[in-house]
């Protein structure tokens, strides 16, 4: 049985008192959480605040980048190791925004992947495909392709300490979400190629669904087999809508 995970995407969005009275909300609410776990990546400039609110409570965080370098000279970049010092869990890596704002193609998001492990996190990887991908019915192999450039790379082990975010990139912030139908294929498409390579895993890693999720569609998605949870936007910014969605979840 695998534990449902939601985690919120600030994205660039909040301030030091915003911050605080999201995160006061929801730690009032999450005490009535029975198996979800929450998690919430703000921008990097938060992370100590978060750490000092959070620490101790429930409730994880994480990062929406990480560089694929190790410490040195590279202007404005933050480096996984430095997030491991602010208590960091998780790191988003190949979000859609980031493949298609800065240009991080699948050799990027490998690298990332990599350097986010070694640093002893867990990196949320972000696939998905287009909408002119989807329509031209090609979404299973660009996710594949996507996956495979850490497969055929780093092998099938490194899924073993790894979250899975499918988000159709049609799907995000657009108010669009995919139906539970289709949003269900392509997580069972994507244990699947895992499961190609080592059974146990696929059966084991967590597969959250991100794209427009709100509090009002969380449940008939998360009511698919191979939905754990989801990679939420807009919608974590609202601590009652962010914890419904926690609670469908469960
Ligand atoms: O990482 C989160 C996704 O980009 C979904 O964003 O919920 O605002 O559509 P959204």
């Amino acid at each position: 049985m695998r534990q449902p995970l939601v985690v919120g995407n600030w994205k660039m969005n909040g301030s030091a008192a915003t911050n605080q009275h999201l995160l006061a909300d929801l730690l009032a609410g999450c005490s009535s959480l029975t198996r979800c776990r929450m998690g919430v990546c703000p921008p990097f400039v938060y992370l100590a605040a978060i750490q000092a609110q959070l620490q101790g409570s429930p409730i994880v965080w994480g990062a929406q980048n990480a560089s694929q370098h190790a410490p040195g000279a590279y202007t404005g970049e933050i480096s996984a190791s430095m997030l491991q010092d602010f208590g960091c869990t998780y790191v988003i890596v190949g979000h859609s925004e980031r493949r298609t704002l800065y240009l991080e193609n699948d050799g990027i998001v490998a690298e990332k992947f990599a350097a986010v492990q070694a640093a002893g996190l867990t990196p949320i990887l972000c696939v998905g495909e287009s909408l002119e991908q989807r329509e031209a019915g090609v979404t299973e192999q660009v996710v594949g392709q996507q996956l495979d450039a850490i497969l055929n790379t780093q092998g099938v082990e490194v899924f073993d300490n790894c979250v899975i975010a499918y988000e159709p990139v049609w799907a995000i912030g657009t108010g669009k979400t995919a139906t539970p139908e289709q949003a269900q294929a392509v997580h069972a498409f994507i244990r699947r190629q895992l499961a190609e390579k080592n059974q146990p895993l696929s059966e084991k890693i967590q597969i959250l669904y991100g794209g427009s999720v709100k509090g009002s569609n969380a449940n008939e998605l998360f009511s698919m087999p191979d939905i754990d949870g989801g990679l939420i936007g807009g919608a974590s910014l609202k601590a009652e809508e962010f914890l419904t969605i926690c609670r469908a979840s469960e």
